[in-house]
Order: structure tokens, then sequence, then C-alpha cells
């Protein structure tokens, strides 16, 4: 498979402050994030095109620009050199590239497209995407506890992606009574989104289901899954798991999560408890993923076929091969 398009999230606004410089590794390239003094976030290509230094090892920020740490070159956020101390004049013939970037809901996504085009969509804001129920109820802030990094997992998004369209791991994996109601499933562009139901009662058809607990599930693009789980009678939890390849072989993977405010959140050790119910289910998945073997020819039973040929047709959209 090649490199997939799309969003992908790189880390919480709060990763990066004004004036910090971060070395990353994203899509197998060397990138340094910086924010400017007007709290702009830019990302540039990690080598100076002067004599290659990395700027995320000791580059600083100046204003608007990044200042080489070899010979003390500027760059801007548009990768163009806008200072050589020691010349009259900048380089205007070479130039640094640039990585979109999008800040929302306090992630930070990049924008990556394997023949370089810019973004074509953008991806919805989290609260509103997941319902009018959802969008309504207020959230405690995530950060801390709810920002959780897995760092440098062997695995990538193709693996996590088919857990959308995977109800029968409910029972094994996470310990559910039986095996979830795929109550809907529909793909609209660079969205996919599932509907589970857990419980009987959702077999029985039921017409009011807004008290019926159901895992609602929105795939961004390959790299971004957005899920509400809960109801009226039941607090949601909003979770965003994000996996970004590094390189072929690794991906980094960031879950964030978003507890909606009850009575009693304030007695100590609830909160808490709240975040490990909604948190201690994830490792159980990552230790399948980090250790399988993708199947592309998998030997589904007969009522997986469809669930599973829907969303892996949905997702080749984003890997197809490079025009040419
Ligand atoms: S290598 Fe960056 S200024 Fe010389
Ligand atoms: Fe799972």
């Amino acid at each position: 498979m090649t490199k997939p398009t799309g969003w992908f999230q790189i880390g919480w606004a709060n990763d990066f402050p004004v004036g910090s410089v971060s070395a990353r590794k994203f899509f197998g390239d060397e990138l340094v994030v910086f924010r400017t003094e007007s709290g702009e976030l830019k990302a540039l290509e990690a080598y100076c095109q002067h004599m290659g230094a990395h700027l995320g090892f000791g580059g600083t920020v100046c204003g608007e620009l990044i200042r080489c740490p070899f010979h003390l070159w500027d760059w801007d956020g548009e990768g163009q050199n806008a200072c050589i101390p020691y010349q009259d004049r900048p380089n205007r013939a070479v130039r640094m590239r640039t990585w979109q970037l999008l800040e929302r809901n306090d992630m930070v996504y990049l924008w990556h497209d394997k023949q370089g085009a810019p973004p074509s969509w953008e991806p919805p804001e989290i609260f509103e995407a997941l319902g009018p129920d959802v969008a309504a109820a207020e959230y405690h802030a995530p950060h801390p506890n709810g920002q959780i990094r897995f760092g440098a997992l062997q695995l990538s998004p193709y693996v996590v992606l088919d857990n959308v369209a995977d109800p029968a791991h409910f029972m094994a994996v996470h310990g559910s009574a039986s095996i979830p109601t795929v109550v809907s499933a529909e793909a609209d562009g660079h969205l996919f989104s599932v509907k589970l139901g857990f419980g009987k009662r959702w077999l029985s058809n039921p017409e009011d289901t807004s008290t019926l607990d159901a895992l609602d599930i929105m795939q961004v693009g390959v790299g971004l899954s957005y899920t509400a789980l809960g109801s009226l009678t039941n607090p949601f939890v909003v979770i965003v798991l994000a996996t970004t390849p590094i390189d072929d072989e690794t991906s980094e993977m960031f879950q964030t999560v978003w507890l909606q405010k009850t009575q009693g959140d304030e007695v100590p050790g609830r909160l808490a408890d709240r975040m490990w119910q909604a948190t201690n289910q994830l490792p159980g998945d990552i230790v399948i993923w980090e250790h399988q073997r993708y199947v592309e020819r998998a030997a589904w039973a007969a009522n997986e076929v469809k669930g599973f040929n829907a969303l892996r047709r949905w997702a080749a959209n984003f890997y197809e091969p490079a025009a040419g």
C-alpha cells in the first residue's frame, strides 16, 4: 500500500507553545514544527536549504521566522529564506518544503497528500459531527489525563481502520455480553459513519433510541476516528483515536478523551475512574494490531463480508496509487 492522503493528528495545541521548535517525523519525512510569536503554527521540512542543518535541533523562533542554528539564516513559515546575516539580500532561489497544519478542537492536524496536492477537505468539528445530543452536552477539557500518546507503534492506519466494521471483536477483546448490532453504516465522501447498538433492546427495533447506549463512529479519512459512546441517560464519552504514519512500518497513535460533565464529578476519584473506564479498552486492541499480519483477502464469516468490503472499498480512495 502507498502512503495515504488526508488529515492526520500530530499532537495537541498545548504541545506547541509560542516560540517552541519541535523535531518530528511523519510519512518518512523529517519535519520541524514551530509556533511563531503571533501564535501561528508552521511545519517545514527539517533540513536547512543552506547546508542541511536540522532546524529541530537548536533552531529558534524569531518573530514569525525560524532561525537555523548553524549559520543563522532565517526562514519564514512559507519556506522562503528571509535573511542571511552576512549577505545584503536573502536567497530567493531556494525554498523549504512546507506542510499544511490545521488546529481544531485543540488538536493539531497535518495534511498529507502523496502527490503533494493541497487539502481538498477539512476534518469536521468533532462534537457537531457526532450529532446534536453530543454537541449539546458540556465536557471536561481532555488535558492532561485525556490526552494519551502511545508513541511509535508497529502498525498502520489500515489495521486500525478495520475496527470500524468489526462488531464481532467486542465480545473477545472488550468483554461485551453480546456482539453489538450494526444499526447503520454509511460512506459519504471522506467520511464513513457507523452506529453500533449495545444491548438486546436494539434488536427489537425501538422507536426512541436516544436513551439507548450506542457507539457512534465517524471515520475521517483513514487517520482519524471520532467516536461517541453514551445516550441521554448515560453521560457521553467522546474519543478521537488518531493513527499517523511515521514511516512504512510504524505509526504514532493519539487518543483524546472528553468526558461529559455530570453531577458528582467533584467527588475525589470519580473523574479518574470515569477516565479509566473510557480508556482501559484500547490497549487490548493495540496489542493485537501491533502483532497482527494484515490479511488482504480475509476469511470473513458470511455476515462480515458486506461491512468489511464497504469499508475497505471506501478506504481505497485514500490509497490510490499515483497517476501515471
Ligand atoms: S545550514 Fe542552516 S544556515 Fe547554514
Ligand atoms: Fe476495539
